[in-house]
């Protein structure tokens, strides 16, 4: 018997590197989250959120290695995340998954993602509008 992970299902690495290239191309022109970004260069950025995904989805296990436990909602305190920056956050994600296509990501791994996403970003908000 084998299983295949969500990681594997989806088309594995290259599709998670897809999300959040357009993720941060989206984010690199959006006045609302850019400004929260502390650094200039959003390379590094991209790579951690890119290895969090992959780990969360079944892929290889890196994020951890490097970053230890996630701790998402400690790592958010430093910035303001209201109702604005968070809605700002799901529209470059949905762009972005937008961006795979239907013969990559069928519609039922399409919804899960995206419900994923729409769960976590409400979670991580931490000031009110
Ligand atoms: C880090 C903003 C939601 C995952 C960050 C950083 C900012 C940020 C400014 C620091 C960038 C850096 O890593 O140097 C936001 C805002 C959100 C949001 C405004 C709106 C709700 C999310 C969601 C996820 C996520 C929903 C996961 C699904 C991460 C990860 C990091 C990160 C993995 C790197 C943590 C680390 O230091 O290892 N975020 N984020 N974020 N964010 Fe978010």
């Amino acid at each position: 018997q084998t299983t295949t992970s969500f990681y594997d299902a989806v088309g594995g690495a290259e599709t998670f590197r897809r999300i959040v290239s357009v993720f941060y191309r989206e984010v690199a022109a959006d006045e609302i989250l850019r400004p929260l970004y502390p650094e200039e260069d959003l390379g590094p950025a991209e790579r951690r959120l890119r290895m969090f995904l992959e780990q969360y989805w079944g892929g290889p296990r890196t994020y951890s290695d490097e970053r230890g436990h996630p701790r998402l909602r400690m790592r958010h305190h430093p910035f303001v995340v209201g109702p604005l920056e968070r809605d700002a956050w799901m529209r470059c994600m949905r762009i972005a998954v937008g961006e795979i296509e239907p013969s990559i990501l069928d519609d039922e791994h399409r919804k899960a993602l995206l419900d994923y996403f729409h769960m976590a970003a409400h979670s991580l908000q931490n000031a009110p509008g």
